[in-house]
């Protein structure tokens, strides 16, 4: 039996007081592999999504889901081929999604794994553009925000995992897709690649000046993942009657004091509605997301962009990254 690789967690950030993730964090450990029970399957992971999600799960704070536990290998999205089967649902050599976490071998529930099929894309996509991520943007956008046609779509993190599946859905829907994101590079690859019609670089200087260009008809829908500045910003060229879908808010999970908003007073004077949700709490949702999700990338009316951290052992420095922007597109860890 070949020995397994896995990290966990090995003590909270700030020591418990929040604050920056570090790689010390983490510990790499190797331990022996355990056959499958009845009903499970082991195996071997190819490649590991990683997630903003997960900097809120070392947190010990009150969330939508229970905290990690210290010692536990890190949760994560993972897709690999099945080694062993104790499941009539797989047989070796099926490849499956699932959520066996930060290690090189896992052994799982097959009622909690799904097959893939790489003829449609390749492996890695079902951890983003046809995985969570992917579901994320068709909920928050098509269930919750409900855009319609000619009008503007407001998205931050546009050149990430989530932000880059909203920006394109927007276009399906005939709407004008705004996006906001770090640097020149990454703006040029949301406008020249996604084809959104705008992006904005937070990091210019002239937040409010170049979003107020870019939505110069105000903004109907803010599908918002970075919270902070940026989204108090946006708050002030809402327009009424909008809707702002609350995705997630990265800015903030590595802080220590809250941002506090200034421009709450929009909310109510444009009848602003707003709701956060959690892709997992609509898994009646996933079929058809996933389905249309698909269509549309075979139609290569989707486009994604991946960043591909090597190794187990660079999965602590390449999260770390991805939380501090260093990522573009979705982040994952090739395994094998
Ligand atoms: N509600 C749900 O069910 C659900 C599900 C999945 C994801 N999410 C949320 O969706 C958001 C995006 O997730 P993702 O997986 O697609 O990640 P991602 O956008 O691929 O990567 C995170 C990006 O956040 C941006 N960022 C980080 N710190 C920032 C800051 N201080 N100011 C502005 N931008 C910052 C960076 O882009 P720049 O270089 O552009 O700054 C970075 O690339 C996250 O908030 C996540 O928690 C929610």
């Amino acid at each position: 039996m070949p020995v397994n690789r896995q990290i966990l967690f090995a003590s909270r950030p700030g020591g418990g007081r929040g604050g920056w993730v570090t790689e010390d964090n983490f510990r790499l450990v190797e331990s022996p592999l355990r056959s499958p029970a009845e009903k499970q399957v082991l195996v071997r992971n190819h490649w590991l999504s990683l997630d903003p999600y997960m900097r809120g799960r070392m947190d010990e704070a009150k969330s939508y889901a229970k905290g990690a536990e210290l010692g536990q290998v890190m949760v994560g999205g993972t897709v690999g081929e099945v080694l062993e089967s104790k499941s009539p649902k797989f047989k070796p050599g099926d490849r499956v999604v699932g959520a066996l976490g930060w290690q090189e071998y896992g052994v799982g529930d097959a009622a909690a794994l799904a097959k893939i099929d790489t003829s449609i894309a390749p492996a890695s996509c079902y951890l983003g553009v046809l995985g969570m991520p992917g579901v994320t943007a068709w909920v928050g956008l098509l269930d919750i925000a409900q855009p319609k046609e000619g009008e503007t779509v407001v998205v931050s993190a546009a050149s990430g995992a989530v932000g880059s599946v909203v920006g394109q859905l927007a276009k399906i829907c005939g709407c004008r897709a705004v996006g906001i994101a770090g640097g020149p590079v990454k703006c040029a690859y949301v406008t020249g690649e996604l084809g959104f019609d705008a992006c904005v670089d937070y990091k210019a200087g002239n937040l409010h000046a170049d979003l107020e260009a870019a939505a110069p008809k105000g903004i109907d829908v803010c599908f918002e993942n970075v919270g902070g500045e940026i989204f108090d910003t946006a708050l002030r060229l809402m327009n009424p009657f909008s809707r702002i879908t609350v995705c997630g808010l990265v800015s903030q999970y590595n802080a220590t004091e809250p941002y506090a908003m200034k421009n709450l007073r929009s909310i109510l004077v444009n009848r602003i509605r707003m709701q956060g949700f959690i892709v997992a709490d609509r898994m009646e949702l996933w079929p058809r997301a996933k389905t249309e999700l698909a269509g549309w990338l075979k139609a290569g009316r989707l486009r994604y962009r991946e960043s591909v951290a090597q190794g187990l052992e660079a999965a602590p420095a390449a999260f770390i990254g991805m939380l501090k922007g260093q990522n573009f597109g979705k982040q994952l860890v090739k395994l094998i």
